[in-house]
């Protein structure tokens, strides 16, 4: 049987990138899949095929992440479709994936930059999992997409590294938490992975090559990398882990 099969799973920013590659290999595993996104439809549409193609289940949810009630907005649509689909407003699996990225040293760093980080990467993925808790049975798995910055040094990213380690705290103190009820908490840390939010930084042969030297196998890492990783914590297989950080990035600056 399927590892996932009679889930339900909801993935934030999963209209590209390494959202789209966890919400695939969920939706291969058995999960009916709620993809979030924020504004690209057409890329949402894109993960809808994808996973339909494979036999797969899938709806689709739009929600500013960082915009007042875009939590409250996403649940609505999520509990709609999630009764279309014949899964109740259970939620089994949450993936906390959707965030934005920020290029500021500390002399560039803005307020409102500061505010714009946080919002969609720390205090959106605080209120996800609050109102998951609400939908999800024991047992439940709750996987939140962190970063390598949290443990790297990147002075280039200051205040994404941070929003990122904030996240990382909230997984342990989450995972304490929520252990009577066998559910577990835990987050991965995905270094360079080829997706839209880096594109700028690997424009020429030499910038992408430079990225790929940060892991020991010398290469970018791919939205399917993450994803395995992802679906081993969504499985029962890793019911003895949690809260904790788990690396994704290759081996980066070992
Ligand atoms: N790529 C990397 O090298 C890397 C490394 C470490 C960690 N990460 C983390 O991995 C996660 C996914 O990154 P990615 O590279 O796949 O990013 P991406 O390709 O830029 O995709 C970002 C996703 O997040 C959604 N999103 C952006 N802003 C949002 C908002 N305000 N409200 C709701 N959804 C929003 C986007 O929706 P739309 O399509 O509608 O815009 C999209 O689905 C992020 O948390 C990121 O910090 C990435």
């Amino acid at each position: 049987m399927s590892a996932l099969a009679g889930k339900t799973a909801l993935v934030t920013g999963a209209s590209r990138g390494i959202g789209r590659g966890i919400a695939q290999k969920l939706a291969q595993d058995g999960a009916v899949v709620a993809v979030h996104f924020r504004e690209d439809e057409r890329a949402a549409e894109g993960t809808l095929r994808a996973i339909r193609d494979s036999g797969g289940r899938a709806f689709a949810i739009r929600a500013d992440l960082g915009a007042p009630g875009g939590v409250e907005s996403l649940y609505a649509q999520f509990d709609t479709g999630a009764a279309r689909h014949g899964t109740g407003s259970g939620l089994d699996v949450l993936v906390n994936n959707a965030g934005v990225s920020g290029s500021a040293r500390i002399d560039e760093v803005t307020p409102e930059l500061f505010d714009r980080i946080f919002a969609v990467n720390t205090k959106s993925l605080v209120f996800m999992a609050q109102r998951a808790l609400k939908r999800m049975p024991d047992g439940g798995r709750i996987i939140n997409v962190s970063s390598a910055a949290a443990r790297i040094a990147y002075p280039e990213s200051c205040v994404y590294s941070m929003s990122k380690g904030a996240v990382d705290t909230f997984t342990l103190a989450l995972a304490k938490e929520v252990g009577a009820r066998a559910i577990t908490v835990n987050s991965v840390r995905p270094g360079f992975v080829e997706t839209d939010m880096n594109a700028g930084k690997r424009r020429t042969k030499e910038a992408a090559a430079e990225l790929a030297s940060w892991s020991v196998f010398d290469r970018l890492g791919q939205p399917s990398d993450v994803a395995d990783i992802v679906a081993f914590l969504a499985s029962e297989s890793s019911r003895w882990i949690t809260g904790q950080c788990i690396d994704a990035s290759g081996g980066s600056r070992l």
